[in-house]
């Protein structure tokens, strides 16, 4: 008999779909896929250069459970240069992926009943993490903004058992930005009620048309209040190498080491000092992937507006865009998914699988090499036209 909470986790909706698109290419039918959410980037030559060192060397052993003092000290720098977050290297932690970082947040904040508001659409791990930490999920409906949250949405969706807010900005699946302005008053809202925040960066180079970032732990008042989680994964294309970092309020460093030495002990060592060349060596190869994913954005944004039905905000970050398809005669996500991996051979992952909020829409990832984007994007225009 399952436990209680392992009933909770629900079966991923696009599972069906991926056994789908594996069936039609082993019959060699093929498929273009855009439901990526990695790189397609090689890791850059630097970094698997410093991984291989690790191993010359024989650094094959157990580390200390957070990850080794020098990646520590060189997030803790990363923090501070780029996102004017002030902490010590003992208020990092690096995780497997940033995934785990976030497991490991939700663990050691949530008792059974605590509400956690969550923008919608929104990343699915996300909601099965809080259900399994024995949290309530209130989504906040961000459809009305373009999906950008704003502090008047916070406000009306807080009760008195809201305990955390998540942030995730540039976003998957929308793509879109949270503006400054918004995120200072969120952090008003938040000392004012009481809450804490979880701001995820994993996104936060793939900006464009000039747009920067900016950290809501950054906000000296929010430092009791604010758990900032990222990882290597996407900025350096190194998704397999399972890398992530967090800080947060210091009562909650030592409780949360403790559980990661129980669970997972350190993360690769290998994989940290891959990461420490790629914090702390040269920064030009995340420069060179944004810039070329702009430029597929621009062409992604041209293209579907050039589709009669597909109605799209550009996207301002990360590689996805999540096309609105409620004009189209075919205006449920996974009815639209379906019908173009029969009928243009293409997969995409349907807009629902982010949340309900997400029905009418998919999310296109350009993730891809341009080739197979325009190949994509001409097939998908014939197949609905
Ligand atoms: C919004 C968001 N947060 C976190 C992660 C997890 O990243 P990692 O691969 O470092 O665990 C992802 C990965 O898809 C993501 O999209």
């Amino acid at each position: 008999m399952l436990s209680n909470r392992i009933q909770k986790l629900r079966p991923s909706a696009t599972l069906a779909i991926n056994a789908r698109a594996i069936e039609l290419k082993k019959q060699g039918i093929d498929i273009l896929k855009f439901g990526t959410g990695e790189p397609d980037f090689d890791t850059p030559e630097h970094i698997k250069q410093a991984a291989k060192q690790a191993l010359d060397e024989g650094f094959t052993k157990y580390t200390t459970a957070t990850g080794i003092p020098e990646l520590k000290a060189a997030v803790a720098d990363k923090f501070k240069r780029d996102n004017k977050i002030i902490c010590a290297p003992e208020d990092v932690i690096i995780s497997v992926g940033g995934k785990q970082a976030l497991y490991n947040i939700f663990m050691a904040l949530l008792n059974p009943g605590d509400e956690v508001l969550l923008p919608s659409p929104y990343w699915v791990s996300y909601a099965d993490m809080i259900l399994v930490c024995d949290g309530v999920v209130k989504t906040i409906d961000t459809r009305a903004s373009r999906f950008k949250l704003t502090a008047k949405m916070v406000e009306e969706s807080m009760t008195p058992k809201t305990r955390v807010l998540i942030l995730n900005s540039p976003s998957n699946p929308t793509g879109m930005v949270i503006e400054k302005e918004e995120i200072i008053k969120i952090a008003e809202l938040a000392q004012k009620h009481q809450f804490y925040v979880i701001s995820d960066e994993v996104y936060e180079y793939f900006l464009y048309d000039g747009r920067q970032s900016f950290s809501i732990g950054s906000i000296p008042e929010m430092k009791d209040w604010v758990f900032t989680v990222n990882a290597v994964s996407k900025t350096y294309s190194m998704t397999g190498w399972r890398i992530g970092y967090m800080t947060g309020p210091r009562e909650f460093i030592k409780p949360i080491s403790s559980l990661q030495s129980h669970s997972t002990s350190n993360p690769c060592s290998i994989a940290q000092k891959a990461a420490l060349a790629a914090i702390t060596g040269p920064q030009d190869c995340v420069k060179k992937m944004v810039t070329e994913f702009e430029k597929r954005r621009n062409f992604v944004y041209e293209a579907f507006s050039k589709i009669p039905g597909f109605k799209l905000d550009k996207p301002e970050g990360a590689f996805y865009a999540f096309p609105d398809i409620s004009d189209l005669k075919v205006h449920n996500g996974f009815a639209l998914t379906e019908l173009l991996m029969e009928k243009a051979r293409v997969a995409v992952v349907p807009g629902g699988a982010f949340g309900e909020e997400g029905n009418n829409f998919i999310r296109f990832s350009f993730a891809s090499s341009m080739t197979d984007i325009e190949e994509g994007l001409k097939r998908i225009k014939e197949a609905l036209t």
